[in-house]
């Protein structure tokens, strides 16, 4: 088969969009990019040297030096990190830069499972599946203050929300690729859904698509 076989995944921070992505890739054994980790890289470049996030040639040279084999996730997750990576990324040269990394990723056989705010709309809109993830903003807070829990940690729900309320408007917001489902995207809202019930939704879509092809 020489198709090369892509699964978009788009939706806002603390959908669960990422663990899905990953439990998709390795079931149907296809490479997995992360694509806000490109875009956290070129912030966490800028804050390593002391750089304002809005000096756009600083990002656009950032950018080009990215290489999608060394996304170090330890040092990108920081929540400060997503911050600013979302607001490097309303700037379209930089965006321009970063999708072409993406779309090559794609194109390399088997395929890939990439996931984003525009993978669909934007870097991918020929991709055989199109998944939007979505939960209501206060599951989404939960959730990010279980996961801080977790390791030990303490912080403040309203301030959570606020964060990911925050984060939302400037991803939907921007002129340059907001955030939204494509036309053809299969909407799956995870408020009241364990990811396990996530990944097995998700795979009944995709293996449909795929007996249908077959
Ligand atoms: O998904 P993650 O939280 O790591 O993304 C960080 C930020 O990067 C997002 O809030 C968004 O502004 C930006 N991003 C984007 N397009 C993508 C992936 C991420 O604009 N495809």
């Amino acid at each position: 088969m020489t198709h090369v076989f892509t699964i978009a995944i788009d939706g806002p921070a603390g959908a669960g969009k990422g663990t899905l992505a990953r439990r998709l890739a390795d079931h149907y054994r296809l490479n997995l990019l992360d694509t806000g980790l490109t875009y956290r890289a070129v912030a966490y470049a800028l804050i390593q040297h002391a750089l304002p996030l809005d000096n756009v040639s600083a990002a656009e040279t950032a950018a080009r030096q990215v290489d999608l084999a060394k996304l170090d996730r330890t040092v990108l997750s920081a929540h400060a990190v997503g911050e600013a990576a979302s607001k490097v990324a309303v700037y379209p040269t930089v965006r321009r830069i970063l999708v072409e990394k993406q779309r090559d990723f794609a194109k390399t056989p088997p395929g890939a499972v990439l996931d984003g705010r525009d993978i669909g709309t934007v870097v991918c809109p020929d991709a055989d599946i199109k998944l939007y993830v979505t939960a209501s903003a206060e599951v989404r807070a939960q959730r990010r203050l279980a996961e801080i829990e977790s390791i030990g940690g303490t912080a403040d729900f309203t301030e959570i929300l606020a964060d990911i309320m925050r984060r939302d408007e400037r991803d939907m917001g921007r002129a340059d690729s907001p955030l939204k489902p494509a036309a053809d995207a299969h909407l799956l809202d995870t408020s009241e859904m364990a990811i396990e019930a996530a990944f097995l939704a998700a795979m009944a879509i995709i293996d449909d698509v795929l007996a249908k092809r077959d």
